[in-house]
């Protein structure tokens, strides 16, 4: 690592938010069947029924029962506009926690590379990524039990796929070097190898899908 960049980034990028600041949206928790029945930017819980936050979203607008942020930060970096990354002047916050885990969960499907990574779970064979892998908040990974669980993750066209967990999202660090400026994942993310992402019929690896598990 850059010593130089990374003590700047110490330097430049924490500038703490109060958690109280926090405003949720009134909408959330309104009944609803689909998006429409929703204002405010908020999306259709297919699991619960109710408005709720995008579970892609980087700072929360309805709250998750149970699961506050950890820590809620303005990140500045003047020369970050790229959306793949950070991008300067936006809230972002960190998590070590999920929604409760239940039979069904609603999620936000991000594409991931753990192609000749180390990952959290340890095998001793490499992953590939045609293989049928996925990762998870840190909450839902429960400190490595979730390891090797098989889950079947759908997504709204109606297409599923059986995965295997073999990793952690990063949602207790982002915005640094160390996690190549990405935004910290979501409580509510999966993240799923090409192999996923094609089972469910996607060509598009840079979306963020809505999916259940
Ligand atoms: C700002 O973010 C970009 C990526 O968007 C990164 O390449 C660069 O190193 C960052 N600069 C600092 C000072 O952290
Ligand atoms: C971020 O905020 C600073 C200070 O208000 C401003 O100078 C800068 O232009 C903003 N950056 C972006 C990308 O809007
Ligand atoms: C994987 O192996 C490392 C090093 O032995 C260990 O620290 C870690 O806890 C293991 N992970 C799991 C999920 O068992």
């Amino acid at each position: 690592m850059d010593h130089r960049s990374s003590t700047f980034f110490a330097l430049a990028m924490i500038s703490l938010v109060s958690a109280t600041a926090q405003h949720f949206s009134s909408s959330c928790g309104t009944r609803c069947d689909s998006r429409r029945d929703c204002s405010g930017g908020l999306v259709c819980n297919p699991v619960s029924k109710t408005c709720d936050g995008d579970p892609g979203a980087s700072t929360l607008s309805c709250p998750i029962p149970g699961c506050e942020p950890a820590q809620s930060f303005i990140y500045s970096n003047a020369t970050a506009h790229d959306p793949e990354y950070c991008v300067d002047n936006n809230t972002y916050q960190f998590f070590n926690c999920s929604p409760k885990e239940q039979s069904l969960n609603f999620a936000a499907l991000y594409y991931t590379e753990l192609e000749g990574i180390p990952t959290a779970c340890n095998r001793s064979t490499p992953y590939k990524n045609s293989e049928l892998l996925a990762n998870m908040a840190t909450g839902w990974f429960a400190s490595g039990s979730s390891c090797f669980k098989e889950i079947v993750i759908t997504a709204e066209n109606g297409m599923s796929v059986t995965a295997t967990v073999v990793d952690i999202c990063a949602s207790t660090i982002g915005c640094s070097p160390l996690t190549g400026y990405y935004e910290p994942c979501t409580p509510r993310s999966l993240g799923g190898t090409r192999g996923v992402w094609e089972a469910l019929g996607q060509t598009y690896f840079d979306n963020v899908l809505q999916v259940t598990w």
